[in-house]
């Protein structure tokens, strides 16, 4: 009889762990072709979970072409490669996951993906994603603009260039950083694809499997995400209204002594946190003190509602321990795909190695164009004014919540960024997403933004993509489904994990 357990307490689904177990299993040759996996009623009730866990680890199995299931015969493991009921001579299809190299399995490894895919959604109200809202996307400057720089540039304007960014744009960005208090020469700082691929090529410098990395908790998720695959060990430090709790950061230091440790400082994703002055000299003396770098997640910097945020970590730092992250998904557009990373040169070299395996470079074009929109202070002027839509869209966003959400539901205002952090009462969370299609709006789960699942329930609301004018009935939508569920005394119940994708 195999052996196979389960830890219900681990953020990787059960399904997974089962279906991991019996890939290992047989990768490893210690169970045969033809071997029958034990009927899914017979495991679940082993292992005491419910028959669609173990279906939906078979089904996975089955995807990877290592098992078949027969009526009759049960599920049963197949020869290598092996092509059943192939007609003579007729080449059969490649089993490509059997051949790729094991992923470590993450229980929200597609939520980037399906929030993509979300934006193609017409038929309902998307409070799930915190991209720009495209009528603040500004379409007309950067038209103009890009006509002026081709005209002037002509084909240099579509050329490769070095790769670690255009040097007049990383000049550019140094005088940016200097107007957020950090100067730096242009050649501490790397452009990158997105700030996304800047946290990639940082886990890939940093991480080797075990490794520590300290988060908040909660984080977000893209990023506990790549650390994840990196297969680091995650450790979560709570966030509260003022940041993170770096009071008890000091004993994880000591203990762990973690390769580094990220944070969102400034409104946090997903909880709009602002980390105090006080604390952010804390952090650093800690860092210091435990030799351990900061990666500073600066990416809603200019989304300042009530007042100018503490300066940055980076500004603060006397010793040159921050890798700041940013970009200009937010501010400028998405599509664009341009970030960087301001950090000391001796790592910077390294990203730009791993970069150069990556990408080659990031598009010269969206360079050039920023590059024109900083100089020409557009850039400074157009911050200016998304600032106020913003935030009148959080002013709509606060309003709905005060005039819709039912008891028990609980929120804080954030002083900045793009969302809504909301305590939910013990509904439970597979049957709010479902309920929440039905209503056709989306949200996006707390769960992943988590190291380990959490049995409070929380939901991020973004005010930042759907029209101003839904916002309010996005709202009502989702506080409608919520009153309409049963409390339950354990929210997570029906995983959530298992329902796989948000669309
Ligand atoms: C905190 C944070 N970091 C990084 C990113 C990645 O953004 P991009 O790669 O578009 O710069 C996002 C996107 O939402 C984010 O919220």
């Amino acid at each position: 009889m195999v052996d196979v357990s389960v830890d219900k307490k681990s953020s990787v689904p059960v399904y997974q762990q089962i279906s991991r177990y019996y890939r290992d299993m047989i990768s490893q040759g210690k169970i045969a072709e033809g071997y029958r996996l034990p009927p899914e009623r017979t495991l679940a009730k082993t292992l005491g979970v419910n028959r669609t866990t173990i279906l939906n680890a078979y089904r996975d199995l089955k995807e990877a072409g290592l098992v078949a299931g027969h009526v009759g015969r049960g599920t049963t493991v197949l020869p290598p490669s092996a092509a059943p009921e192939s007609a003579a001579g007729e080449v059969q299809p490649l089993r490509w996951t059997q051949l790729l190299r094991q992923q470590t399995a993450t229980p929200w490894e597609g939520i980037i993906r399906d929030l993509h895919a979300l934006t193609e959604r017409k038929d309902s109200i998307i409070l799930a994603i915190g991209l720009p809202a495209h009528d603040l996307i500004p379409a007309k400057l950067m038209r103009e603009t890009l006509d002026a720089l081709v005209a002037e540039r002509g084909p240099e304007a579509f050329s490769s260039g070095p790769c670690e960014g255009v040097f007049g744009f990383r000049a550019a960005l140094a005088g940016l950083m200097g107007q957020r208090g950090a100067p730096c020469d242009p050649d501490e700082i790397l452009v990158t694809t997105g700030s996304q691929q800047a946290i990639d090529l940082i886990a890939r410098v940093f991480l080797e499997p075990g490794d520590v990395v300290v988060v908040e908790e909660p984080s977000y998720f893209g990023a506990l995400n790549v650390f994840r695959q990196a297969q680091a060990r995650l450790l979560g430090v709570p966030v509260d209204r003022n940041g993170m709790r770096v009071d008890l950061l000091e004993p994880l230091l000591q203990r762990h002594r973690p390769k580094f440790i990220y944070t969102l400082p400034t409104y946090q994703n997903p909880s709009g946190a602002l980390l105090s002055l006080e604390r952010r000299r804390r952090l650093l003396e800690l860092a210091y003190r435990f030799r351990v770098p900061v990666v500073e997640d600066d990416i809603y910097q200019d989304f300042s509602y009530d007042g100018d945020p503490p300066p940055t970590l980076k500004a603060l730092d006397t010793a040159g321990f921050v890798i700041y992250v940013s970009s200009f998904s937010k501010t400028l557009s998405p599509g664009l795909r341009i970030g960087w990373v301001a950090a000391a040169r001796p790592l910077l070299h390294q990203l730009v190695l791993a970069k150069q395996l990556s990408d080659l470079h990031s598009p010269t074009l969206s360079q050039l164009l920023i590059e024109r929109l900083l100089i020409s202070g557009d850039f400074r002027r157009h911050v200016g004014g998304l600032r106020e839509a913003y935030a009148r869209r959080r002013e709509t966003m606060g309003a709905a919540l005060r005039a819709e959400a039912p008891e028990g539901v609980s929120w804080t205002k954030p002083a900045g960024g793009f969302y809504f952090w909301c305590r939910l009462p013990d509904v439970s969370q597979a049957a709010l997403m479902a309920r929440a299609g039905e209503e056709q709006v989306s949200y996006l789960p707390g769960m992943p933004c988590f190291v380990h699942e959490r049995s409070e329930h929380r939901v991020r609301l973004s005010y930042s993509h759907c029209p101003a004018d839904q916002i309010h009935e996005g709202v009502a939508r989702l506080m409608r489904a919520v009153r309409r569920l049963p409390r339950v005394s354990d929210p997570t119940r029906g995983r959530l994990a298992e329902t796989r994708a948000l669309v």
